[in-house]
């Protein structure tokens, strides 16, 4: 397997099954703790930075788009823009084939994103989900973008019913069709939206039928979410530790829970996993092939537990980590903060 992770400076790709490039990071950012972890990584794993910058550039997203080899990528909030910028990246198999393109955009603050490749009706696109503005319009919610040129993208879902969304946060479609959101409070603290109208909660939204509902709350801060692969188990991490003005609340919550998908309901919520490193939070979650979980820890770099939420093993990153994302075969794409 490859794969890429994300660094809100920089974009890092973890080569799983090649022989080590000379540039690579050394092995020790490997920390295994169980076999099964080396299965996954190959002989000899390797790191290698492929892009970095002064700018809080790759900060989340980090969705691959395989027919066009493009890794999507959102920023954080840029001093002296107005709007998150939404990057396309290509050449990704080194640093001297990076291409970053900045990508014109009308989506208000997009964070999480996620490749929408089951069946009708949106067909091939990205959804984003967007935190808005302090302006009513465009909306917060969820959004589709087309992966090919000119990239223009439309509006899904901008509020929950007579409620516009506190600042969505991150997104994922099961294998059915339907599409995940979870609604953080963060732009509020940031100061990027208005008081919020709207519980910490996760919403489902069936673009079939626009059936949209609130499926789980009684979160700190719900962020990463994702969905095994059989779309039985939806993965919800909750970063409520993590008030979003710089305070850790150490007694809320770094969690990952887990909840089975019974008909249009989440039941049985349980912890599925909670980093034991001091001051961490699992912020971007995916789920690969086998089902293993693999997390953007705050302040560690990425963690794989097994379905059984068995840690495997860890990848060190220096700086912060918000996410990451599986590229082609072999190789995966984190985001990270310096
Ligand atoms: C090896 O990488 C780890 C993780 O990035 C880092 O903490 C360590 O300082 C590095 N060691 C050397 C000798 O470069
Ligand atoms: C950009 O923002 C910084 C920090 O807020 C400010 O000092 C600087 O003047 C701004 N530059 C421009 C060109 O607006
Ligand atoms: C982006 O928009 C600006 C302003 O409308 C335009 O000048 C520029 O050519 C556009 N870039 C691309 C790549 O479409
Ligand atoms: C992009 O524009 C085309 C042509 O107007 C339209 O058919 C398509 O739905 C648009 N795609 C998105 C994601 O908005
Ligand atoms: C962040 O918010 C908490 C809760 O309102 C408050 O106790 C704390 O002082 C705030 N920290 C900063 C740095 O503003």
């Amino acid at each position: 397997m490859s794969q890429s992770i994300l660094r809100w400076t920089t974009l890092y790709t973890l080569f799983c099954t090649q022989v080590p490039p000379t540039d690579a990071l050394n092995s020790s950012a490997f920390q295994s703790y169980q076999p099964a972890f080396a299965n996954l990584l190959g002989d000899s794993p390797s790191i290698v930075e492929l892009v970095t910058s002064d700018l809080q550039l790759f900060h989340e997203a980090g969705v691959y788009h395989a027919p066009t080899k493009a890794l999507w990528v959102a920023s954080d909030m840029i001093t002296n823009s107005s709007n998150r910028f939404i990057l396309r990246v290509t050449g990704l198999d080194s640093p001297s084939s990076i291409h970053v393109e900045y990508i014109n955009h009308t989506i208000p603050n997009p964070v999480g994103a996620y490749r929408y490749v089951t069946g009708t009706p949106l067909g091939d696109i990205i959804l984003f989900v967007a935190q808005g503005t302090m302006a009513k319009a465009p909306p917060g919610g969820i959004y589709a973008l087309n992966p090919f040129p000119p990239y223009n993208s439309s509006l899904l879902l901008g509020s929950y019913g007579d409620y516009p969304f506190n600042s969505p946060d991150d997104v994922t479609v099961s294998p059915d069709g339907t599409i995940w959101m979870t609604d953080p409070v963060y732009g509020f603290g940031q100061g990027s939206r208005p008081v919020p109208l709207l519980p910490n909660q996760v919403y489902s939204f069936n673009p079939s039928t626009n059936d949209v509902r609130v499926v789980a709350d009684g979160f700190g801060r719900p962020n990463g979410v994702k969905a095994s692969p059989d779309g039985g188990t939806i993965y919800i991490g909750d970063t409520g530790a993590q008030i979003g003005n710089g305070t850790l609340d150490f007694q809320g919550p770094r969690t990952i829970y887990a909840f089975d998908r019974v008909g249009n309901f989440l039941t049985h919520r349980r912890v599925f996993a909670t980093p034991q490193a001091l001051a961490s939070a699992p912020d971007g979650i995916k789920v690969d092939s086998h089902g293993n979980v693999w997390a953007a820890v705050f302040g560690k770099g990425v963690y794989v537990w097994d379905a059984e939420g068995t840690l495997l093993g860890t990848v060190a990153l220096p700086g912060t980590v918000g996410n990451l994302g599986f590229g082609e075969p072999g190789f995966t794409n984190a985001i990270s903060l310096a």
